[in-house]
C-alpha cells in the first residue's frame, strides 16, 4: 500500500526583504510504501531538506498534492499542520542539540514527548527505558547528552524521535557529524527500529555510502527527482539506471549523464519496440548507435 503519495509538489521560498522567490521543489513525484526505509540523496541546495520539512509539516507546500497516511498535508491549516507535526512525525537532525535537551538525562529526554501525550509516569519510564535499550543505551539512561559520545547522542536522539509513536520517521543528514564506523552503527540501529516498529522512514543524505544502507534510494537534483533505485546491487551512483517519468512526460536525466552531454537544449529521441533512444547529434548517428 502506498503510504506517502506526492504529486507535482512545488515549494517556492519567498524572501520579503529582497523580494525574491526561490523554487526549491519543482514538481516532485514520489510514492513510498508503508514500512519502507528510503534515502533521498542529492547535492547541496537540491531541495532535500525542503522536501523533508514539507513532509514533516514544518513548511507549507506552495502547490501540489501531498498525502501521508490519511493526512492530506496540502490541505491542512496552519493549526492542524502543527498538530500533525507534533503527534505524527518523529525527526532526527544532524545537529544533536536540535534533537535533545542538553541539561537533562536522556531518559528524561525520551519521556518528554510521552508526557505531552499524557502517558502515566510509570509507563513512561518503562517505555523510555525500552526504547533506549533498543538503541544500545540500556546502561546510560541517567547520563546527560554531554556525557555521551557523538554516536550515542544520535542514538538517544533516535529513541527520542520515536517516543511518541509517530507514523513517520524523518532524518536529515543524521550521520553528518559522525565518522564512518559510528555512522554505520547508527544506521544499523535505525534500520532495526524501522523494522521492529514497522515505521516508514525517510532519510536525507549527500553520502552515497549512507544512502546504500536503506531499502531504496531516490536522487534529487535541482528540486526534481532524477533517479531512483533499490539499493541492493547498487555499487556506485552511476549504477542508478532508473529515471522517473512524470505524468507530463518529463524526465530528469542523472547528473553524471548530463555532465557528459555536449548539446543540452535539443536532443533527438526515438522509440522502437519499447526501447527509447536519445541522441545528441544527428539521426544517422542515432541509427548507428542502435546497432
Ligand atoms: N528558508 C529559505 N528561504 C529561502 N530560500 C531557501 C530557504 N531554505 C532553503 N532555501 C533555498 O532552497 C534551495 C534548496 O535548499 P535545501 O532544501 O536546504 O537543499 P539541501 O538540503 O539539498 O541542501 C536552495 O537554493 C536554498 O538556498
Ligand atoms: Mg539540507
Amino acid at each position: 500500500m502506498t503510504f506517502i503519495e506526492v504529486r507535482d509538489l512545488i515549494k517556492i521560498y519567498y524572501t520579503k526583504e529582497y523580494n525574491v522567490r526561490v523554487p526549491a521543489l519543482r514538481g516532485i513525484e514520489l510514492e513510498i510504501k508503508e514500512g519502507e526505509f528510503i534515502s533521498i540523496i542529492g547535492p547541496s541546495g537540491s531541495g532535500k531538506t525542503t522536501l523533508l520539512l514539507v513532509l514533516a509539516g514544518m513548511a507549507e507546500p506552495s502547490a501540489g498534492y501531498l498525502r501521508v497516511g490519511d493526512v492530506r498535508l496540502d490541505q491542512l491549516t496552519d493549526d492542524s499542520r502543527s498538530l500533525y507535526r507534533r503527534f505524527k512525525v518523529g525527526t532526527l537532525w544532524q545537529i544533536p542539540n536540535r534533537n535533545l535537551i542538553w541539561e537533562i538525562s536522556i531518559l528524561e529526554n525520551v519521556e518528554i514527548p510521552m508526557r505531552l501525550l499524557g502517558v502515566p509516569r510509570e509507563k513512561r519510564i518503562k517505555d523510555a527505558k525500552e526504547l533506549l535499550s533498543e538503541v544500545g543505551l540500556s546502561k546510560r539512561y541517567m547520563h546527560k547528552p554531554s556525557q555521551l559520545s557523538g554516536g550515542e547522542v544520535q542514538r538517544a536522539g533516535l529513541a527520542c524521535a520515536l517516543a511518541h509513536n509517530p507514523i513517520l520517521l524523518l532524518a536529515d543528514e543524521p550521520t553528518g557529524e559522525l565518522d564512518s564506523k559510528t555512522a554505520g552503527e547508527l544506521l544499523r540501529y535505525f534500520k532495526e527500529l524501522n523494522e521492529t516498529h514497522g515505521i516508514t522512514a525517510v532519510m536525507v543524505t549527500h553520502d552515497f555510502d549512507v544512502a546504500k544502507s536503506t531499502d531504496r534510494l531516490i536522487q534529487i537534483v535541482d528540486g526534481r527527482i532524477s533517479g531512483y533505485s533499490p539499493t541492493e546491487k547498487l555499487k556506485t551512483i552511476r549504477d542508478m539506471h532508473h529515471v522517473y517519468l512524470d505524468r507530463y512526460g518529463g524526465i530528469q536525466l542523472p547528473r553524471h549523464i548530463v555532465d557528459k552531454l555536449k548539446v543540452r537544449r535539443e536532443i533527438l529521441i526515438e522509440e522502437e519496440d519499447g526501447k527509447i533512444f536519445m541522441h545528441q547529434n544527428d539521426k544517422n548517428n542515432m541509427k548507428k548507435a542502435k546497432k
